[in-house]
């Protein structure tokens, strides 16, 4: 996989932070390089014991020397990003931001809290992300290159992911939020502020369809939402505490509304995005005598039942299965 794409497949908080996290400590890749949309979306990581919510800082984190790069098409916080270099001791020689990223300011935060519309109707994260691509596309938004605090973080992006796949380096691009949170295959208007499939997330930082070897889909076992928004065969919040599916945001601590797994929107993800491997999380969460195991042969026959329907019904193979928390509790079949 010289160089591979992970994406969401419903409406984000699949944990794609865990895969990507995942595949730089088995992959060693060169660079790992976040697209998306930028602080709205919380990627979460545990590895060896410690936690790891990153909103800004690619989740190829822990894996301590791949570069860690933001692309021109990413929105940057600075204090969201100072904040999780210091908390997480980042080595601030491997984080690298496009020129051309966009920076939200307070006065982007301050429009969309004064915004009925975001806050009550599309229940925004309020986090600035919209209000700064509504500058971008009018064209005064700063951009990372303006800013004097960001000096040492500066590069070319696109070039150094170039650079590495002339040299035959793994690249791994990180997207954000899901497939039908996007601002044009989603359900609009609840979605966020941008395209977040997988050509986006490539565009977002500088490379074209045929660079790209391999997408992953990352599908929960189930399916949240957080925010407004149609969402198929919703369970009320007694069923959701009875299937022990509970579960809060990352950015806002709300809690998610959920449902069972949708194969209609499993399928149109997989075209949308052009997957070639779907990664299933969570899958201990449905079957909780999976937790922790990481070995196909020992996981129960109703949850291979469930995997290898996945398989058959969307015609893509499942490589990457999580069973656990912990960012190694993995079945990997690739
Ligand atoms: P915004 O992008 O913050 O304006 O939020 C728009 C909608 O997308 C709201 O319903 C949010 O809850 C949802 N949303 C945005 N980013 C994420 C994410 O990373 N995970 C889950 N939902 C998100
Ligand atoms: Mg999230």
């Amino acid at each position: 996989m010289p160089i591979g794409v992970v994406v969401g497949g419903f409406f984000g908080d699949e944990g794609k932070g865990s895969v990507v996290g995942y595949l730089a400590l088995k992959d060693k890749p060169e660079i790992c390089v976040r697209g998306g949309v930028g602080p709205n979306a919380g990627h979460t990581v545990l590895y060896n014991g410690k936690e790891y919510k990153l909103r800004q800082i690619p989740s190829g984190l822990i894996y301590e020397k791949c570069r860690l790069l933001i692309g021109p098409g990413v929105l940057v916080n600075p204090d969201v990003l100072f904040d999780e270099i210091k908390k997480y001791s980042v080595d601030p020689s491997r984080v690298g931001i496009d020129k051309h990223t966009g920076i939200i300011r307070s006065q982007h935060i301050e429009r969309e809290k004064k915004s009925k519309h975001l806050k009550e109707e599309i229940q925004s994260t309020l986090t600035g992300c919209g209000e700064a691509n509504v500058d971008r596309v009018r064209r005064i938004l700063s951009l990372a290159k303006d800013i004097d605090s960001l000096a040492e973080y500066i590069v070319d992006v696109p070039e150094e992911i170039w650079r590495a796949i002339d040299q035959n380096k793994l690249v791994l691009i990180e997207g954000t939020q899901g497939t039908f949170l996007s601002l044009y295959h989603g359900t609009y208007p609840f979605v966020t502020s941008k395209d977040v499939c997988a050509s986006a997330i490539c565009s977002d930082v500088g490379v074209g369809p045929k660079d790209v070897d391999d997408v992953i889909v990352v599908f929960k076992a189930y399916v949240t939402r957080v925010g407004a928004g149609p969402l198929l065969g919703e369970l009320s919040k007694e069923e959701i505490e009875e299937r022990g599916w509970t579960e809060y945001g990352t950015v806002t601590g709300r809690l998610r509304r959920a449902a069972p797994f949708s194969f209609d929107l499993a399928r149109r993800a997989i075209k949308l995005n052009s997957a070639t491997q779907i990664a299933i999380t969570k899958l201990d969460v449905v079957f909780p005598e999976t937790a922790g195991v990481r070995k196909w042969d020992k996981l129960s026959d109703r949850a291979k039942k469930f995997i290898l329907e996945i398989e058959d019904t969307l015609g893509v193979p499942v490589t990457i299965i999580r069973t656990g928390k912990e960012v190694l509790d993995v079945i990997d079949r690739r």
